[in-house]
């Protein structure tokens, strides 16, 4: 016999502040005391320093640390910070704040998601990255040794709060990571984030405009069935540089020349015009420092590496394709395509002899 069982499930509404002064201001606090009354913030040692300590003082927080960069999503630091949770005695009235770049808010919101069978969380992003990109949608995760984000949630935070003040101190290339996501979500979806590209003193619109275009995806496709794939455009090549290159390469960098080669096949395919074209390439050549392809990347490792990608189909490999600037081609609610090898040997071979 089979009892149907409805359950409804609290809403996952996800407020977005993004604009300046906001770290030490009313609001974290406000935020925190309407969704608990003990509160944890995990954050990395280096922005511990920068921004940390002045925020746990605020709110009278304590502080969970852990290390810079992907080794803050290995498994053994999120058993860590689990106990230091438990031995301090922080119970279901506990928020937990996420501080840091994208690799942070990753494990807080796995964190969070677990903790005593799920804590509110709020991000609180420092890198341009984390703010477009890794803080929105819900993603939370772990690597493992099999692969990166193997082992995670979806778990939206209660708020995030994007203070561009604390971008003043993030590295140039750190910077140049999350522009890259910025000029990706441009080009598959909002055309008008592109003309902001160039204004001087909008980086508030830039990242406000592209953490939009992200919730718009994710919430026009929140199971995941076909639209948010257009979030992996540039990265079916991409991943396959970062592999080859064993990630010699940033994320950024292996995204804006996978952008550019899978516009090259929209090209070759036969949807995107010369024009768009050769306008992508020059947005990439005005906003990003000079794009190197990394010399040990041969057009046949990186197709070995896209054929071991989780992206990879029983059909084959398959991209995500435009059909014009600002906009994904739909391939009946799918939003990507397997494309031939021959094609893809084709777009290789033309990135190793632009790019090399
Ligand atoms: N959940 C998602 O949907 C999603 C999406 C994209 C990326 N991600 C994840 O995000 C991670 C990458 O995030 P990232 O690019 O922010 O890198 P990161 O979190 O590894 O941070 C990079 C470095 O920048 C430093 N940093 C951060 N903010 C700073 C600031 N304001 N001033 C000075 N230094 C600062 C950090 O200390 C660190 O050393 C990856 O693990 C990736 O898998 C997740
Ligand atoms: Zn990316």
């Amino acid at each position: 016999m089979m009892i149907p069982i409805s359950i409804d499930l609290p809403s996952s509404v996800t407020e977005l502040h993004v604009g300046r002064q906001l770290l030490l201001s009313d609001l974290p606090f406000n935020l925190c005391k309407k969704h608990g009354s003990q509160v944890a913030i995990i954050t990395d040692s280096y922005i511990k320093e920068l921004y940390g300590k002045a925020l746990a003082e605020q709110l009278g927080a304590q502080i969970f640390e852990v290390p810079r960069g992907e080794k803050a999503k290995a498994r053994e630091v999120k058993y860590r910070i689990e106990d230091e949770l438990l031995a301090s005695g922080y119970g279901r009235d506990t928020v937990i704040i996420g501080l840091g770049g994208g690799s942070v808010t990753d494990l807080s919101g796995f964190i969070a998601s677990t903790y005593l069978r799920g804590v509110p969380l709020i991000l609180i992003p420092t890198s341009l990255l984390a703010m477009v990109d890794a803080s929105i949608g819900g993603k939370t995760g772990v690597d493992t040794v099999l692969g990166k984000n193997l082992i995670g949630t979806f778990y939206p935070p209660k708020a995030i709060i994007s203070d561009l003040d604390t971008l003043e101190t993030l590295p140039e290339m750190e910077k140049q990571n999350g522009l890259s996501e910025i000029i990706k979500m441009g080009l598959i979806f909002d055309p008008s984030i592109l003309s902001e590209l160039s204004k001087t003193e909008s980086l508030e619109v830039l990242v406000r405009k592209a953490s939009q275009a992200k919730i718009s995806v994710i919430t026009q496709d929140p199971l995941d069935r076909g639209l948010r794939r257009i979030l992996n455009f540039g990265h079916t090549i991409g991943h396959a540089i970062e592999a080859v290159s064993r990630f010699g390469i940033s994320h950024g960098e292996a995204v804006a020349i996978g952008c550019i080669a899978e516009s090259y096949l929209s090209k070759k395919l036969g949807y995107l015009s010369q024009e768009d074209f050769l306008q992508i390439k020059e947005i990439y050549s005005m906003h990003l420092k000079p794009l190197v392809f990394p010399g040990n990347c041969s057009p046949q490792a990186l197709l070995q590496a896209m054929l071991v990608d989780k992206k990879k189909s029983a059909q084959g490999v398959r991209c995500v394709l435009l059909d014009q600037i600002g906009r994904s081609l739909s391939f009946e609610g799918q939003y990507c395509k397997v494309v031939e090898e021959k094609d893809f040997k084709d777009t290789l071979s033309y990135l190793e002899a632009h790019y090399a």
